[in-house]
């Protein structure tokens, strides 16, 4: 492939003058690229896609067409904030499709991890297809792709591309930061005016949360756990934890144990709260938060979310767990 290598001379991006100058370097090579015709891309709301489509809307503006699909697995506020963003304030144009019934459908009483996944991104794929095809004359397709994908595009995390599209769809790629690492993304990102909580997110797996709610889903302990993930996201802000600690979340398994609540018996799922820090992702080290943030997140996530009546806390280190439980 051309231009997939990125020049030993390329100075990394590092301030807001180097990602301007990159970003009017860009918003040159897309016009010459695209032309007058039509733009798709696929916005999941991560860092790379985002910053895309920030990029490509200074750029051709309305010659872009974001396609937001909402698996029914996204974080709490996640998808209302790509359509605040995209759809509102930066006045993308935007189709939103909610396919959460589709999605939990297919999932019904699977509980294999890579069943899962599979069935993530297969059905990912359909959507996105049927939406592409209700429009006419797209001749590109952007992707977010950054220049990690490039280099370890050797199948040691082909599992992880869930947004990855068909080869058979015809259309050029528009690929504007695949020469980039993704703190230079982020750079990049915040010179274009990106909310820095969008740009500065921790990673987030393609299949959401389904690889978080444990076993088989189900809609009440989905609902459980972005609840109480919600917390962990918020007290981790207000601690001054969420920029230090690289991934932070809960799982919530599929099995209950007793407790009482108002003097009452009280069967609940558990939370278990894993938070690590890692330079690459292929090891992993264990934050340790302190007690009294532990116990506050505790009382919040037993007292506020139906169904949880634990927390527990993961102190593996990867290797032996990787940083995901399934
Ligand atoms: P593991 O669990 O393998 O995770 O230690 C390493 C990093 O990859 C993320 N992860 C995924 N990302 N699709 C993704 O896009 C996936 O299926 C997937 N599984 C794990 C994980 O969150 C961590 O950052």
């Amino acid at each position: 492939m051309e231009n997939n290598k990125r020049p030993e001379t390329m100075e990394r991006i590092t301030n807001n003058e180097l990602a301007q100058a990159f970003i009017a370097e860009q918003v040159e090579a897309v016009r010459n690229q695209v032309g007058d015709k039509k733009v798709l891309l696929a916005l999941s709301g991560g860092v790379d896609s985002s910053v895309v489509a920030a990029l490509l809307i200074k750029a051709i503006g309305k010659q872009l067409v974001c396609v937001h699909v909402n698996h029914g697995l996204m974080r709490k506020g996640e998808s209302e904030q790509v359509i605040e963003v995209f759809g509102k304030a930066l006045d993308a144009n935007l189709i939103y499709v909610d396919a959460t019934d589709r999605f939990l459908d297919k999932l019904a009483g699977v509980a294999e991890p890579e069943r899962k996944r599979k069935i993530i991104g297969e059905e990912f794929i359909k959507v996105f297809d049927e939406e592409s095809a209700k429009l006419e004359g797209i001749s590109f397709l952007a992707q977010g792709t950054i220049y990690p994908d490039i280099i370890e595009s050797d199948g040691v995390k082909a599992h992880h591309n869930v947004g990855g599209l068909p080869e058979e769809m015809e259309m050029q790629l528009v690929e504007p930061v695949k020469l980039l690492y993704k703190d230079e993304v982020r750079v990049v990102g915040e010179a274009l005016g990106l909310p820095h909580g969008m740009v500065y997110r921790q990673p987030f797996p393609g299949p959401g949360l389904g690889v978080r709610c444990l076993g088989a889903i189900t809609r009440d302990r989905l609902h459980a756990l972005r609840e109480a993930d919600a917390i962990l996201r918020e007290e981790f802000d207000k601690n001054g934890l969420a920029e230090k600690v690289w991934q932070y979340f809960i799982a919530v398994p599929d099995f209950k144990s007793v407790g009482v609540r108002d003097g009452k018996r009280y069967e609940g799922w558990p939370a278990i709260l894993r938070a690590v820090n890692t330079v690459d992702a292929m090891t992993a080290t264990i934050e340790e938060i302190p007690y009294p943030i532990l116990h506050h997140i505790t009382d919040r996530i037993t007292h506020e979310v139906e169904g949880i009546n634990r927390v527990v806390m993961d102190i593996t280190p990867k290797p032996i767990g990787t940083i995901e439980w399934e």
